[in-house]
Protein backbone atom coordinates (compact mmCIF):
# COMPACT_ATOMS: atom_id res chain seq x y z
CA UNK A 1 0.00 0.00 0.00
CA UNK A 2 1.17 3.55 -0.75
CA UNK A 3 1.68 6.53 1.31
CA UNK A 4 1.32 9.92 1.17
CA UNK A 5 4.47 11.94 2.45
CA UNK A 6 4.18 16.04 2.23
CA UNK A 7 5.93 18.72 3.95
CA UNK A 8 3.97 21.49 4.37
CA UNK A 9 4.00 24.79 3.83
CA UNK A 10 4.48 25.71 0.13
CA UNK A 11 2.56 28.24 -1.14
CA UNK A 12 1.48 26.94 -4.26
CA UNK A 13 1.06 29.01 -7.80
CA UNK A 14 0.61 28.39 -11.09
CA UNK A 15 -2.13 26.86 -13.33
CA UNK A 16 -3.76 23.43 -13.03
CA UNK A 17 -5.84 21.16 -15.47
CA UNK A 18 -8.92 19.69 -13.74
CA UNK A 19 -9.75 16.35 -15.52
CA UNK A 20 -13.30 15.15 -16.52
CA UNK A 21 -15.57 14.28 -13.70
CA UNK A 22 -15.70 11.09 -12.32
CA UNK A 23 -19.31 11.03 -11.04
CA UNK A 24 -20.23 12.27 -14.40
CA UNK A 25 -18.14 9.22 -16.41
CA UNK A 26 -19.04 6.09 -14.44
CA UNK A 27 -23.16 6.45 -14.82
CA UNK A 28 -22.47 7.40 -18.61
CA UNK A 29 -19.97 4.36 -19.34
CA UNK A 30 -23.11 2.21 -17.56
CA UNK A 31 -25.70 3.76 -20.47
CA UNK A 32 -23.08 2.81 -23.14
CA UNK A 33 -24.76 -0.68 -22.23
CA UNK A 34 -28.31 0.63 -23.73
CA UNK A 35 -27.13 0.42 -27.37
CA UNK A 36 -25.54 -2.76 -29.75
CA UNK A 37 -23.86 0.09 -31.00
CA UNK A 38 -20.43 1.47 -30.00
CA UNK A 39 -20.31 4.68 -27.88
CA UNK A 40 -17.20 6.93 -27.64
CA UNK A 41 -16.74 8.94 -24.13
CA UNK A 42 -14.03 11.58 -23.92
CA UNK A 43 -12.24 13.18 -20.92
CA UNK A 44 -12.67 10.33 -18.44
CA UNK A 45 -10.16 10.63 -15.45
CA UNK A 46 -7.99 8.07 -15.50
CA UNK A 47 -8.72 7.19 -11.76
CA UNK A 48 -9.25 3.19 -10.05
CA UNK A 49 -13.07 3.47 -10.35
CA UNK A 50 -13.69 4.13 -14.00
CA UNK A 51 -11.07 0.65 -14.66
CA UNK A 52 -13.39 -1.03 -12.03
CA UNK A 53 -16.50 -0.06 -14.12
CA UNK A 54 -15.16 -1.09 -17.11
CA UNK A 55 -14.09 -4.71 -15.65
CA UNK A 56 -18.30 -4.68 -14.55
CA UNK A 57 -19.13 -3.80 -18.25
CA UNK A 58 -16.58 -6.58 -19.36
CA UNK A 59 -17.92 -9.32 -16.97
CA UNK A 60 -21.37 -8.28 -18.59
CA UNK A 61 -20.39 -9.31 -22.16
CA UNK A 62 -19.36 -5.54 -23.46
CA UNK A 63 -16.25 -4.94 -25.29
CA UNK A 64 -14.35 -1.95 -23.59
CA UNK A 65 -11.47 -0.34 -23.92
CA UNK A 66 -10.02 2.82 -22.30
CA UNK A 67 -6.81 4.72 -24.27
CA UNK A 68 -5.71 8.19 -23.03
CA UNK A 69 -9.28 9.32 -21.71
CA UNK A 70 -11.26 8.04 -24.53
CA UNK A 71 -13.35 5.20 -23.26
CA UNK A 72 -14.93 3.19 -26.09
CA UNK A 73 -17.91 0.65 -25.05
CA UNK A 74 -19.84 -1.78 -27.37
CA UNK A 75 -22.68 -3.95 -25.30
CA UNK A 76 -23.61 -5.78 -28.83
CA UNK A 77 -23.48 -9.11 -27.51
CA UNK A 78 -24.60 -8.59 -23.62
CA UNK A 79 -23.48 -12.77 -22.19
CA UNK A 80 -24.90 -11.97 -18.40
CA UNK A 81 -27.21 -9.54 -16.09
CA UNK A 82 -25.41 -10.28 -13.21
CA UNK A 83 -23.15 -7.55 -11.80
CA UNK A 84 -21.73 -10.06 -8.86
CA UNK A 85 -20.93 -8.60 -5.27
CA UNK A 86 -17.29 -8.73 -5.77
CA UNK A 87 -17.10 -6.01 -8.40
CA UNK A 88 -19.97 -3.86 -6.86
CA UNK A 89 -19.35 -4.32 -3.39
CA UNK A 90 -15.52 -2.08 -4.39
CA UNK A 91 -17.76 0.69 -5.47
CA UNK A 92 -21.37 1.71 -4.69
CA UNK A 93 -21.55 3.81 -8.17
CA UNK A 94 -21.30 0.49 -9.99
CA UNK A 95 -25.21 -0.06 -8.85
CA UNK A 96 -25.90 2.31 -12.04
CA UNK A 97 -25.56 -0.70 -14.06
CA UNK A 98 -29.33 -1.66 -12.77
CA UNK A 99 -31.10 1.27 -14.69
CA UNK A 100 -29.55 0.33 -18.24
CA UNK A 101 -29.61 -3.76 -17.80
CA UNK A 102 -33.16 -3.66 -16.81
CA UNK A 103 -33.84 -1.04 -20.02
CA UNK A 104 -31.73 -3.16 -22.83
CA UNK A 105 -32.53 -6.86 -21.10
CA UNK A 106 -35.47 -6.55 -19.27
CA UNK A 107 -33.98 -8.31 -16.68
CA UNK A 108 -31.42 -7.95 -14.30
CA UNK A 109 -29.43 -9.07 -11.09
CA UNK A 110 -27.21 -6.68 -9.30
CA UNK A 111 -25.48 -7.23 -6.09
CA UNK A 112 -26.55 -4.12 -3.20
CA UNK A 113 -23.66 -2.02 -2.92
CA UNK A 114 -23.98 -2.26 0.84
CA UNK A 115 -22.66 0.35 3.39
CA UNK A 116 -19.18 2.35 3.55
CA UNK A 117 -17.61 4.56 5.76
CA UNK A 118 -19.87 7.82 5.31
CA UNK A 119 -23.02 5.97 6.49
CA UNK A 120 -25.81 3.50 5.74
CA UNK A 121 -26.52 4.56 1.91
CA UNK A 122 -29.73 2.43 1.19
CA UNK A 123 -30.92 1.91 -2.24
CA UNK A 124 -34.99 2.49 -1.33
CA UNK A 125 -35.69 5.12 -4.72
CA UNK A 126 -33.78 3.06 -7.11
CA UNK A 127 -36.25 0.66 -6.27
CA UNK A 128 -39.01 2.62 -5.92
CA UNK A 129 -38.59 4.00 -9.33
CA UNK A 130 -38.26 1.46 -11.16
CA UNK A 131 -41.16 0.14 -9.71
CA UNK A 132 -42.98 2.76 -10.90
CA UNK A 133 -41.87 1.67 -14.63
CA UNK A 134 -43.73 -1.63 -13.85
CA UNK A 135 -40.64 -3.54 -13.17
CA UNK A 136 -41.23 -6.27 -10.37
CA UNK A 137 -38.11 -6.28 -7.66
CA UNK A 138 -36.95 -8.41 -4.95
CA UNK A 139 -34.46 -8.69 -2.75
CA UNK A 140 -32.69 -11.76 -1.90
CA UNK A 141 -29.22 -13.22 -1.22
CA UNK A 142 -27.88 -9.66 -1.10
CA UNK A 143 -28.98 -9.34 -4.31
CA UNK A 144 -31.34 -7.19 -5.94
CA UNK A 145 -33.37 -9.30 -9.23
CA UNK A 146 -35.63 -6.88 -11.26
CA UNK A 147 -37.76 -7.78 -14.47
CA UNK A 148 -40.30 -6.55 -16.59
CA UNK A 149 -42.39 -7.64 -19.31
CA UNK A 150 -43.00 -4.38 -20.84
CA UNK A 151 -41.57 -0.98 -19.65
CA UNK A 152 -44.23 1.50 -19.05
CA UNK A 153 -43.83 5.30 -18.27
CA UNK A 154 -44.72 6.68 -14.93
CA UNK A 155 -45.19 9.49 -12.38
CA UNK A 156 -42.16 8.96 -10.05
CA UNK A 157 -41.74 11.00 -7.12
CA UNK A 158 -37.99 10.34 -5.97
CA UNK A 159 -37.02 12.59 -2.80
CA UNK A 160 -35.97 10.23 0.55
CA UNK A 161 -35.84 11.72 4.48
CA UNK A 162 -32.11 13.60 2.16
CA UNK A 163 -33.73 14.71 -0.78
CA UNK A 164 -33.35 14.00 -3.90
CA UNK A 165 -30.70 10.77 -5.02
CA UNK A 166 -28.46 11.45 -8.00
CA UNK A 167 -27.89 7.81 -8.91
CA UNK A 168 -31.51 6.84 -7.84
CA UNK A 169 -32.37 9.78 -10.84
CA UNK A 170 -29.53 8.03 -12.85
CA UNK A 171 -30.83 4.11 -12.67
CA UNK A 172 -34.80 5.56 -12.87
CA UNK A 173 -33.84 7.47 -16.19
CA UNK A 174 -31.56 4.89 -17.69
CA UNK A 175 -34.84 2.60 -17.56
CA UNK A 176 -36.91 5.43 -18.82
CA UNK A 177 -35.62 5.57 -21.71
CA UNK A 178 -36.90 2.72 -23.37
CA UNK A 179 -40.13 2.41 -21.68
CA UNK A 180 -43.63 2.98 -23.30
CA UNK A 181 -44.46 6.21 -22.81
CA UNK A 182 -44.16 9.22 -20.80
CA UNK A 183 -41.81 9.38 -17.46
CA UNK A 184 -41.92 12.21 -14.80
CA UNK A 185 -39.83 12.04 -12.21
CA UNK A 186 -40.32 14.76 -9.57
CA UNK A 187 -37.56 15.72 -7.34
CA UNK A 188 -35.10 14.52 -9.47
CA UNK A 189 -31.37 15.33 -8.61
CA UNK A 190 -30.09 18.41 -9.98
CA UNK A 191 -26.37 17.61 -10.20
CA UNK A 192 -24.35 18.59 -13.36
CA UNK A 193 -23.64 15.22 -13.85
CA UNK A 194 -27.02 13.77 -13.57
CA UNK A 195 -27.64 16.67 -16.61
CA UNK A 196 -24.36 15.19 -18.25
CA UNK A 197 -26.04 11.53 -18.15
CA UNK A 198 -29.53 12.92 -19.69
CA UNK A 199 -27.44 14.81 -22.67
CA UNK A 200 -25.37 11.62 -23.42
CA UNK A 201 -28.33 9.77 -23.63
CA UNK A 202 -30.44 12.39 -25.77
CA UNK A 203 -27.51 12.40 -28.18
CA UNK A 204 -28.29 8.52 -28.06
CA UNK A 205 -31.26 9.13 -29.04
CA UNK A 206 -33.54 9.19 -25.74
CA UNK A 207 -35.49 11.98 -25.70
CA UNK A 208 -35.41 13.78 -22.79
CA UNK A 209 -35.82 17.46 -21.09
CA UNK A 210 -35.69 19.15 -17.98
CA UNK A 211 -32.34 17.80 -16.87
CA UNK A 212 -30.51 20.39 -14.50
CA UNK A 213 -34.31 20.92 -12.80
CA UNK A 214 -36.12 18.66 -10.39
CA UNK A 215 -38.89 17.79 -12.95
CA UNK A 216 -37.27 15.03 -15.49
CA UNK A 217 -39.56 14.65 -18.26
CA UNK A 218 -38.73 11.21 -20.31
CA UNK A 219 -40.26 10.13 -23.46
CA UNK A 220 -39.60 6.70 -24.06
CA UNK A 221 -37.92 5.61 -27.55
CA UNK A 222 -37.89 1.70 -29.28
CA UNK A 223 -34.29 1.96 -28.85
CA UNK A 224 -31.22 3.83 -28.51
CA UNK A 225 -28.05 4.34 -31.03
CA UNK A 226 -24.01 4.53 -30.52
CA UNK A 227 -22.90 8.50 -29.29
CA UNK A 228 -19.79 10.34 -28.64
CA UNK A 229 -19.74 12.73 -25.86
CA UNK A 230 -17.32 14.86 -23.87
CA UNK A 231 -17.97 14.31 -19.60
CA UNK A 232 -17.88 18.01 -18.31
CA UNK A 233 -15.15 18.80 -15.78
CA UNK A 234 -14.81 17.73 -12.09
CA UNK A 235 -16.26 19.99 -9.86
CA UNK A 236 -14.96 18.60 -6.66
CA UNK A 237 -11.49 18.32 -8.17
CA UNK A 238 -11.31 21.99 -9.35
CA UNK A 239 -13.22 22.79 -5.40
CA UNK A 240 -10.38 21.49 -3.46
CA UNK A 241 -7.54 22.92 -6.15
CA UNK A 242 -9.22 26.10 -4.75
CA UNK A 243 -8.94 25.22 -1.37
CA UNK A 244 -5.72 24.66 -1.71
CA UNK A 245 -4.67 27.72 -3.29
CA UNK A 246 -6.75 29.36 -0.37
CA UNK A 247 -5.36 27.44 2.60
CA UNK A 248 -1.37 27.82 1.55
CA UNK A 249 -1.97 31.74 0.99
CA UNK A 250 -1.13 30.50 -2.76
CA UNK A 251 -2.43 31.98 -6.32
CA UNK A 252 -3.48 29.02 -8.64
CA UNK A 253 -5.02 29.52 -11.72
CA UNK A 254 -7.73 26.99 -12.03
CA UNK A 255 -8.02 25.40 -16.04
CA UNK A 256 -11.17 24.06 -17.93
CA UNK A 257 -13.42 24.35 -14.62
CA UNK A 258 -17.16 25.20 -15.03
CA UNK A 259 -18.07 28.01 -12.63
CA UNK A 260 -21.50 28.01 -12.74
CA UNK A 261 -21.32 24.50 -11.06
CA UNK A 262 -19.35 25.44 -8.14
CA UNK A 263 -21.52 29.01 -7.56
CA UNK A 264 -22.66 28.35 -3.73
CA UNK A 265 -18.87 27.47 -2.88
CA UNK A 266 -17.86 30.57 -4.56
CA UNK A 267 -20.52 32.25 -2.93
CA UNK A 268 -19.26 30.90 0.46
CA UNK A 269 -15.84 31.71 -0.43
CA UNK A 270 -16.56 35.70 -1.28
CA UNK A 271 -18.89 35.98 2.39
CA UNK A 272 -15.10 34.58 4.19
CA UNK A 273 -13.31 37.65 2.23
CA UNK A 274 -12.06 36.09 -1.05
CA UNK A 275 -11.92 37.77 -4.21
CA UNK A 276 -13.27 36.02 -7.15
CA UNK A 277 -11.94 36.19 -11.02
CA UNK A 278 -14.17 33.32 -12.83
CA UNK A 279 -14.33 33.35 -16.37
CA UNK A 280 -15.33 30.96 -19.35
CA UNK A 281 -12.52 28.33 -18.57
CA UNK A 282 -11.22 29.50 -15.28
CA UNK A 283 -11.57 30.39 -12.28
CA UNK A 284 -8.72 32.34 -9.75
CA UNK A 285 -9.05 33.25 -6.18
CA UNK A 286 -7.10 36.18 -4.33
CA UNK A 287 -6.79 36.06 -0.66
CA UNK A 288 -5.27 36.91 2.21
CA UNK A 289 -5.54 33.98 4.79
CA UNK A 290 -5.36 36.79 7.88
CA UNK A 291 -8.02 39.00 6.79
CA UNK A 292 -10.39 35.31 6.05
CA UNK A 293 -13.65 35.19 8.04
CA UNK A 294 -15.21 31.90 9.42
CA UNK A 295 -18.74 30.71 7.46
CA UNK A 296 -21.39 28.06 8.40
CA UNK A 297 -22.12 25.46 5.53
CA UNK A 298 -24.89 23.32 5.64
CA UNK A 299 -24.74 20.23 3.16
CA UNK A 300 -27.56 20.20 0.75
CA UNK A 301 -28.57 18.24 -2.63
CA UNK A 302 -27.30 20.71 -5.65
CA UNK A 303 -27.26 23.93 -6.20
CA UNK A 304 -26.77 23.65 -2.36
CA UNK A 305 -22.80 23.15 -0.93
CA UNK A 306 -21.89 19.67 -1.90
CA UNK A 307 -21.00 17.02 0.56
CA UNK A 308 -18.12 15.96 -1.08
CA UNK A 309 -16.72 18.94 -0.64
CA UNK A 310 -17.17 19.37 3.34
CA UNK A 311 -14.53 17.47 4.57
CA UNK A 312 -12.18 20.27 2.73
CA UNK A 313 -14.11 22.74 3.53
CA UNK A 314 -13.74 22.08 7.12
CA UNK A 315 -9.58 22.01 6.42
CA UNK A 316 -9.75 25.39 5.43
CA UNK A 317 -12.18 26.71 8.60
CA UNK A 318 -9.52 24.77 11.32
CA UNK A 319 -6.99 27.41 10.20
CA UNK A 320 -9.36 30.39 10.00
CA UNK A 321 -9.55 32.63 13.24
CA UNK A 322 -12.93 32.33 14.83
CA UNK A 323 -15.94 30.01 15.09
CA UNK A 324 -17.51 28.20 12.29
CA UNK A 325 -20.09 25.50 11.86
CA UNK A 326 -20.64 22.99 9.19
CA UNK A 327 -23.97 20.69 9.22
CA UNK A 328 -23.81 17.75 7.01
CA UNK A 329 -27.78 17.20 5.96
CA UNK A 330 -26.81 14.67 2.81
CA UNK A 331 -24.60 11.57 5.39
CA UNK A 332 -25.01 12.70 8.92
CA UNK A 333 -21.97 10.67 9.84
CA UNK A 334 -19.49 11.64 7.41
CA UNK A 335 -17.34 12.95 9.79
CA UNK A 336 -14.36 11.02 9.53
CA UNK A 337 -11.69 13.10 8.82
CA UNK A 338 -12.53 14.90 12.14
CA UNK A 339 -10.50 13.22 14.84
CA UNK A 340 -7.96 12.93 12.04
CA UNK A 341 -7.74 16.82 11.65
CA UNK A 342 -7.76 17.11 15.42
CA UNK A 343 -4.72 15.12 15.61
CA UNK A 344 -2.98 17.62 13.75
CA UNK A 345 -4.07 20.36 16.02
CA UNK A 346 -7.44 21.47 14.68
CA UNK A 347 -10.62 22.11 17.11
CA UNK A 348 -13.22 20.34 16.19
CA UNK A 349 -16.01 19.25 18.07
CA UNK A 350 -18.89 16.97 16.94
CA UNK A 351 -21.79 17.28 17.88
CA UNK A 352 -24.50 15.18 16.01
CA UNK A 353 -24.63 16.26 12.27
CA UNK A 354 -22.69 19.46 13.46
CA UNK A 355 -19.17 20.03 13.79
CA UNK A 356 -18.14 23.02 15.60
CA UNK A 357 -14.95 24.21 14.19
CA UNK A 358 -12.62 26.65 16.46
CA UNK A 359 -9.67 28.19 13.95
CA UNK A 360 -6.37 27.66 15.27
CA UNK A 361 -2.80 29.74 14.36
CA UNK A 362 -1.58 26.47 12.43
CA UNK A 363 -1.68 22.92 12.03
CA UNK A 364 0.97 20.23 12.99
CA UNK A 365 2.12 17.46 10.73
CA UNK A 366 1.29 14.53 11.50
CA UNK A 367 0.93 10.58 10.55
CA UNK A 368 -2.38 10.35 9.84
CA UNK A 369 -5.37 8.03 7.78
CA UNK A 370 -7.41 8.40 5.23
CA UNK A 371 -10.80 6.94 5.77
CA UNK A 372 -12.93 7.94 2.58
CA UNK A 373 -12.30 9.78 -0.72
CA UNK A 374 -12.95 13.27 0.34
CA UNK A 375 -11.76 13.06 4.06
CA UNK A 376 -8.61 12.26 2.20
CA UNK A 377 -8.57 15.47 0.41
CA UNK A 378 -9.21 17.34 3.32
CA UNK A 379 -6.27 15.46 5.21
CA UNK A 380 -3.59 16.52 1.83
CA UNK A 381 -5.04 20.30 2.25
CA UNK A 382 -4.16 20.35 5.92
CA UNK A 383 -0.51 18.81 5.20
CA UNK A 384 0.11 21.28 2.93
CA UNK A 385 -0.47 24.10 5.26
CA UNK A 386 0.74 22.15 8.50
CA UNK A 387 4.01 22.58 9.75
CA UNK A 388 6.39 19.82 9.61
CA UNK A 389 6.09 16.45 7.89
CA UNK A 390 2.69 14.89 7.42
CA UNK A 391 2.33 10.94 6.22
CA UNK A 392 -1.30 9.94 5.17
CA UNK A 393 -1.81 6.14 4.80
CA UNK A 394 -4.41 4.35 2.96
CA UNK A 395 -4.25 6.66 0.36
CA UNK A 396 -6.23 4.05 -2.08
CA UNK A 397 -9.26 6.31 -1.16
CA UNK A 398 -7.71 9.80 -2.94
CA UNK A 399 -6.96 7.30 -5.88
CA UNK A 400 -10.39 6.42 -6.87
CA UNK A 401 -11.05 10.13 -7.43
CA UNK A 402 -8.13 12.42 -7.81
CA UNK A 403 -6.32 11.85 -11.13
CA UNK A 404 -2.74 12.35 -10.69
CA UNK A 405 -2.87 14.19 -7.63
CA UNK A 406 0.25 14.36 -6.80
CA UNK A 407 1.84 15.35 -10.09
CA UNK A 408 -0.58 18.24 -10.06
CA UNK A 409 0.41 19.66 -6.90
CA UNK A 410 3.88 19.12 -7.25
CA UNK A 411 3.72 21.06 -10.75
CA UNK A 412 2.17 23.85 -8.45
CA UNK A 413 5.00 23.86 -6.06
CA UNK A 414 3.86 21.27 -2.93
CA UNK A 415 6.47 19.09 -1.68
CA UNK A 416 4.51 16.03 -1.92
CA UNK A 417 5.54 12.59 -2.51
CA UNK A 418 4.36 8.93 -1.95
CA UNK A 419 6.05 6.01 -0.96
CA UNK A 420 5.57 2.78 -0.18
CA UNK A 421 4.09 1.62 3.52
C1 LIG B 1 -23.62 10.55 -5.39
C2 LIG B 1 -22.14 10.77 -5.59
C3 LIG B 1 -21.43 10.99 -4.26
C4 LIG B 1 -22.11 12.12 -3.50
C5 LIG B 1 -23.61 11.88 -3.38
C6 LIG B 1 -24.37 13.04 -2.75
C7 LIG B 1 -21.70 9.43 -7.56
C8 LIG B 1 -21.00 8.27 -8.16
N1 LIG B 1 -21.59 9.58 -6.26
O1 LIG B 1 -23.78 9.35 -4.63
O2 LIG B 1 -20.07 11.33 -4.53
O3 LIG B 1 -21.55 12.20 -2.21
O4 LIG B 1 -24.17 11.67 -4.69
O5 LIG B 1 -24.16 14.19 -3.48
O6 LIG B 1 -22.29 10.22 -8.26
N2 LIG B 1 -30.64 7.90 -0.31
C9 LIG B 1 -31.75 7.22 0.17
N3 LIG B 1 -32.28 6.24 -0.59
C10 LIG B 1 -31.77 5.89 -1.82
C11 LIG B 1 -30.67 6.61 -2.31
C12 LIG B 1 -30.12 7.61 -1.52
O7 LIG B 1 -32.23 7.50 1.27
O8 LIG B 1 -32.31 5.00 -2.47
C13 LIG B 1 -30.06 8.97 0.50
C14 LIG B 1 -28.57 8.76 0.79
O9 LIG B 1 -28.37 7.91 1.91
C15 LIG B 1 -28.12 10.18 1.04
C16 LIG B 1 -28.95 10.98 0.05
O10 LIG B 1 -30.07 10.15 -0.26
O11 LIG B 1 -28.46 10.58 2.34
C17 LIG B 1 -28.23 11.35 -1.22
O12 LIG B 1 -27.57 10.20 -1.74
P1 LIG B 1 -27.39 9.97 -3.30
O13 LIG B 1 -27.60 11.26 -4.03
O14 LIG B 1 -28.20 8.80 -3.72
O15 LIG B 1 -25.87 9.56 -3.38
P2 LIG B 1 -25.22 8.68 -4.51
O16 LIG B 1 -25.99 8.88 -5.75
O17 LIG B 1 -25.00 7.30 -4.01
Amino acid sequence: MDKLIIEGGARLKGEVNISGSKNASLPIMAAALLSDEPCVIKNVPDLRDMHLMLKILRALGAEAEFDKGKVTICAKKLKSYTAPYNLVSKMRASFCVLGPLVGRLKKARVSLPGGCIIGVRPVDLHLKGLQRLNVAVSVSGGYVNASVKDLKGGSIYLGGEFGSSVLATANVMMAAVLAKGKTLIENAACEPEVADLANFLNKMGAKITGQGSPNIEIEGVRSLGGAEHKVIPDRIEAGTFIMASIITRGSIVIKGAVYQHLSVLIDKLEEAGVTVEKNDGYIYTKSSRNKFKPVNITTLPYPGFPTDMQAQFMSLMSVTPGVSVVTEKIYPDRFMHVAELNRMGAHIQKEGPHAIISGVKALSGAPVMASDLRASAALVLAGLVAKGRTEISRIYHLDRGYELIEAKLQKLGARIWREKE
